[in-house]
């Protein structure tokens, strides 16, 4: 019988698929101009909420969303790149690389578009805040940034394309239903630790999270507003 273990609590799931909702919206927005800025700068105040909200997950979440038990040490990223590391079940070695690289470049996305003006009728609301040789500074971040953003979207997918269709692991359904699947034949592969090592997934977690979301939106939108 298969083991069935929960890796993916549902604030990391959510967390996902709205980034990627609100990363698709932000690029669809930009691309109409005009009003559309508007939404452009709501959406990226969502993105940024929720930036914050998985650093914070990441020190004080369930087991396989916590930084401390996915970001490699250099020796285990060589292990693992060389073949003698054991799978964990939540990202691997290089897998944590891309994950890092994209919550870095959304962030600084986000963050660099608080200041950003269009030189026609949108500025960000922080753009007041500082001199106009820091504006054009951050806004021309917030233009090269994208190009990065996008390579790094393209590679994460062709990963889990890679995944998929030469090491026949679906990663795709854990992200969307939470559960790995492990067959009694491939426990082997992975580190004993690990198998015993479920993420927490209850009423308090799910809770938790949401009250913490809550309040760095709300602050956020304290600032924002000012
Ligand atoms: C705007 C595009 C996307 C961005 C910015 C993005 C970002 C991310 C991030 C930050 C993570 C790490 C999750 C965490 O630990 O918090 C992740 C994981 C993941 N994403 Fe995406 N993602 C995007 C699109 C997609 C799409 C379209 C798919 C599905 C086809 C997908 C499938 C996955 C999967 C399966 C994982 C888990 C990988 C693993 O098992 O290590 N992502 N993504
Ligand atoms: C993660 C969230 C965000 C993404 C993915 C994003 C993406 C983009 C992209 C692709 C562009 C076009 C750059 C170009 O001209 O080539 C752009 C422009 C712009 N964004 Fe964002 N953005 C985000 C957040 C924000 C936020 C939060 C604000 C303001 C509050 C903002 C304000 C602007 C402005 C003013 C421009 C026009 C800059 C110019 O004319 O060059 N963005 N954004």
């Amino acid at each position: 019988m298969k083991k069935i273990i929960r890796v993916w609590d549902l604030p990391i799931r959510l967390f996902h698929w709205l980034l990627v909702v609100c990363i698709v919206l932000s690029f669809i927005t930009v691309k109409i101009g005009g009003n559309a800025m508007d939404f452009h700068a709501r959406i990226g105040y969502c993105v940024l909420s929720l930036i914050i909200f998985r650093i914070c997950w990441g020190l004080i979440g369930s087991h396989h969303a916590r930084f401390i038990h996915f970001v490699p040490s250099p020796k285990g990223l060589l292990n693992y790149l060389s073949g003698k590391a054991k799978a964990g079940l939540g990202h691997n070695p290089l897998g944590a690389l891309s994950v890092l690289g994209l919550l870095f470049s959304v962030g600084l996305q986000a963050v660099t578009g608080l200041f950003a003006n269009d030189d026609i009728a949108f500025k960000g609301p922080f753009a007041k805040y500082v001199s106009s040789g820091t504006v054009e500074f951050l806004t021309s971040i917030h233009r090269q940034n994208e190009k990065i953003l996008i390579a790094l979207i393209v590679i994460h997918l062709c990963a889990i394309f890679y995944y998929q269709k030469f090491k026949g692991e679906n990663l795709i359904k854990p992200m969307l239903l939470g559960d790995k699947e492990i067959d009694p034949s491939e426990e082997a592969k992975y580190l004993p630790a690990d198998l015993g090592q479920a993420s927490k997934d209850g009423g308090l977690q799910r809770g938790l999270a949401l009250l913490l979301l809550s309040l760095i939106a709300i602050t956020l939108g304290y600032f924002i507003t000012r």
